[in-house]
């Protein structure tokens, strides 16, 4: 069965694209191979996201398009995997019965065995015997079971698996950024969000396997690591201790722990902090030239972590911190858990420790917003718009609310803001945010920094005809397997200009023309670090030069 070939599309956050690089790194291991053609595949596999309805639309109407080949090729596999499969559940197998395998985002190490089971059964399978699915173990989801402290231990282990099969797993060639997860599942329960329901608790994973993956990934040729996590300044990993459940450890019998010590001084056990946690990578794994971390929650975000930063050449001067809204009164119904002045305090902390323009180290600021939160009124949005002038973020991520069933605001808050105005104060915002990514744009010209390039520019691609993946914010689109890698430049001839496009280590995209002929053509910089000088801003894209 594991001649198969698959074909994997991926929606969603940064952790989606994590999940499909290492299932994808999972079936390869199995013999399955991969395509980029849909229509050539056995296995299409869709792993979806359950943010915003928009994004489950998208996916509706790809089972839609498969369901007319399905009708010729009753042998095709089609999974839905991610947080549609499991916010929806079973109800999906109903409303699409084109779908065979459904795999929520904590069972994806069950995967594998999903699709061999349904590449087996196809083509017995007849429409009345879809019931007949979960029997046959093509329906893995984990319901609320993460939830109950007895399944929280059991879940996490087999979970793991999926991160640690990476460290024996080789990673593509050239890949030079990597994604590696250090905390699975949330905690928050903003009112708004669907998360904690489909990717349950909050887990830690132990520092050893995090940092071992690190230094697997270096030794294949990654200079950049994003961390990622929901609420990545939550990390605290207790050894010895049975997993955290809800926030407080749960103690393994005959055992205390309290205070967030070094070392606990009832049992001697040691506690590795989020601060703890980046300064070992920091230290163990130098061959990291880049280390980042999404997402960052505004509250619990010490300075102990700031001065981490600061006192680490190698870790990025940028903070992803959603601030949701700018009202108070917002704040609280979305159960944010902190004031906009609380927010403010954080920014202030933050620049007052990490922001040295003078030493080419500004510190950049992202982040995100949703407007029309139901009874959002237009106090409550001006508040949001000097939310904005205040935190002068290089760039904000905008939603307009979608009320996602499931969540205690689709249960509880009726969606009373109108489309229309929805619109209006995106787009108003958009606007807002553009004139504060400029205006921090055109403070860059004249500064010079070390840069990371990652390929073509976009425009460059488009002269040449190569595939530009669709730029839609938060909600990226990855065809074909994803991975987080550097793109790899192949038909560059050596006499024409190229643009290429790179990044300072505060995420801002720098373009720039690789010397022509001579000896570093555009291949050789690919995926290295160099020194660029800002000459020019149009707009928000910087241009600059080899230094
Ligand atoms: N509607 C609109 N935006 C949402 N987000 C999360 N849930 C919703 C929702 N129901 C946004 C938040 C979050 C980002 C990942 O998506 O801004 O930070
Ligand atoms: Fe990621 Fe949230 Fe979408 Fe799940 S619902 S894929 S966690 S953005």
């Amino acid at each position: 069965m594991a001649s198969a070939r698959v074909y994997l599309e991926t929606y969603g956050c940064q952790m989606n694209e994590l999940d499909s690089e290492l299932v994808a790194g999972r079936l390869r291991e199995l013999g399955y191979s991969f395509t980029s053609e849909s229509g050539e595949a056995d296995v299409v596999l869709y792993n979806t996201c359950s943010v915003r309805e928009r994004a489950e639309q998208k996916v509706w109407s790809r089972l839609g398009e498969i369901n007319k080949r399905k009708a010729t090729e009753p042998g095709l596999v089609v999974g839905v995997l991610g947080c549609m499969a499991e916010r929806d559940g079973e109800a999906m197998l109903g409303r699409a019965p084109v779908v065979d395998v459904l795999c929520g985002p904590g069972e994806l190490d069950k995967l594998p065995e999903l699709i061999d089971n349904a590449l087996r059964t196809r083509a017995s399978l007849t429409a009345g015997e879809r019931g007949a699915r979960r029997s046959a173990g093509q329906v893995a989801l984990q319901g609320d079971a993460s939830r109950r402290s007895s399944t929280l231990a059991a879940a996490g282990d087999s979970l793991e698996m999926l991160d640690l099969s990476r460290a024996i797993s080789p990673i593509d060639a050239g890949q030079r950024s990597a994604y590696v997860r250090i905390t699975r599942g949330c905690n928050k329960f903003c009112t708004y969000c669907v998360v904690p329901r489909t990717r349950g608790a909050e887990i830690h994973r132990p520092p050893e396997h995090i940092i071992d993956e690190c230094k697997h990934l270096a030794d294949a040729g990654v200079i950049e690591v994003t961390l990622l996590g929901q609420t990545v300044n939550h990390y605290r990993f207790e050894h010895g201790a049975a997993v955290s459940i809800d926030g407080v450890t749960q103690p393994q019998k005959g055992r205390t722990y309290k205070g967030s010590h070094h070392r606990d001084a009832l049992t001697g056990e040691r506690v590795t902090t989020f601060a703890d946690l980046l300064r070992r990578i920091h230290e163990e794994v130098p061959a990291i030239q880049r280390l980042r971390f999404v997402t960052s929650y505004p509250r619990d975000f010490g300075d102990d972590v700031l001065e981490v930063i600061r006192d680490s050449p190698r870790i990025c001067r940028y903070l992803h911190v959603p601030a949701q809204s700018g009202s108070n009164r917002v704040l609280k119904k979305m159960n944010r858990g902190y004031t906009v002045e609380e927010y403010y305090e954080f920014l202030d902390r933050a620049r007052a420790i990490l922001d040295q323009p003078e030493i080419g180290r500004p510190l950049m600021i992202s982040g995100d917003v949703i407007v029309g939160f139901p009874t959002e009124t237009e106090d409550d949005f001006e508040a949001t718009k000097d939310m904005l002038r205040r935190s002068r973020s290089k760039n904000q991520f905008i939603f307009k609310y979608s009320p996602r069933p499931g969540t205690l605001a689709y249960e509880k808050i009726p969606d009373d803001v109108p489309e229309a105005v929805k619109r209006r104060r995106n787009n108003e915002l958009l606007a807002l945010q553009t004139e504060i990514s400029d205006a921090i744009a055109r403070e860059q010209v004249g500064r010079e920094y070390d840069v990371l390039v990652e390929g073509l520019s976009r425009a460059e691609k488009k002269k040449r005809g190569v595939d530009v993946k669709p730029g839609t914010g938060m909600i990226g689109l990855t065809v074909g397997g994803a991975s987080p890698g550097v793109a790899v430049i192949d038909d560059v001839d050596a006499a024409t200009s190229v643009q290429l496009s790179a990044r300072t280590d505060g995420d801002l995209i720098v373009h720039f023309d690789a010397p022509t002929g001579g000896a570093r053509p555009a291949d050789d910089l690919v995926g290295r670090i160099v020194r660029v000088r800002v000459d020019e801003t149009n707009r928000m894209s910087l241009r600059g030069s080899l230094v």
